[in-house]
């Protein structure tokens, strides 16, 4: 059965002591998970061995670094590779977000070398994807996310693509406060499992967990998370707030 996952997205956020204060706030309302629930929280590389030590895997929680490099090992300063994460017991990684599309230039090729690196190293890519404003305005936003997900996950074999995750984040509800309505993001989300469905058979396609991104808040997740192919939520501004976040986790379907 595939998972119902609430991943918070810190992104460049907080403090050391803010990070750490926001996990305990959440943590301590002690959310009981079902065992086809998850909590993630992606942290910013300086935190992940601080975030790692307060969370329970066996009930659930886990951590997640937001990025890895395309590279294995060597000569690239300022950049953690898959293995690094891997060594300090880091299970899922965020690959392709939009922001990193857009202000670092990360192409498909170099999203495909990630997650084969991600996998390799025992690390479960969320893999996003999302078009931009123009694009649905001109009513070609399958098509557009149907060619991110072959152009960087499609050379995957069925038992590889069983462990990624897929987060559906529209560029122009990321941050906007304009959520794309539970019909849109159902829409979209069923196009994606069609997809993996035609390369990969049914089976695969209704085991991979699709979340959706873009504005989610306490106030709208058991809408958004209410709909068959929305398997929960990555979360960004919501999710820098205790009370906002514990909602978004308890609006997880059962
Ligand atoms: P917001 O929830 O702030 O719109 O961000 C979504 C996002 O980009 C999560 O990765």
């Amino acid at each position: 059965m595939r998972k119902q996952i609430a991943a918070a997205n810190w992104k460049m956020n907080l403090t050391y002591g803010a990070a750490e204060a926001l996990l305990n706030d959440i943590l301590k309302e002690q959310v009981a998970l079902a065992p086809d629930q998850k909590v993630i929280f992606a942290v910013p590389f300086p935190y992940l061995i601080m975030a790692k030590s307060g969370v329970e895997e066996e009930q659930g929680y886990s951590i997640a670094a937001q990025n890895c490099y395309s590279k294995s090992s060597g000569a690239y300063t300022g950049e953690v590779s898959a293995e690094m994460l891997q060594s300090i017991g880091i299970k899922y990684c965020v690959i392709g977000h939009s922001e990193r599309r857009e202000y670092f230039g990360e192409s498909a090729e170099m999203l495909a070398e990630k997650v084969d690196l991600c996998l390799q190293h025992e690390i479960e890519p969320v893999f996003c994807c999302g078009e931009a404003l123009n694009i649905r305005e001109e009513g070609a936003q399958n098509n557009y996310v149907q060619t991110q997900l072959e152009a960087s996950l499609f050379h995957l074999t069925e038992d590889q693509m069983l462990k990624v995750i897929i987060a559906y984040e529209p560029i122009w509800a990321i941050g906007t406060g304009k959520t794309a309505s539970s019909v849109q993001a159902q829409e979209m989300h069923a196009h994606i499992r069609s997809v993996f469905a035609a390369k990969y058979g049914d089976e695969v396609a209704n085991n991979i967990s699709i979340l959706y991104g873009g504005s989610v808040k306490g106030s709208n997740a058991a809408e958004l998370f209410s709909k068959p192919d929305v398997d929960g939520g990555l979360v960004g501004g919501a999710s820098l707030v205790a009370t906002d976040f514990v909602e978004i986790i308890k609006a997880l379907k059962r």
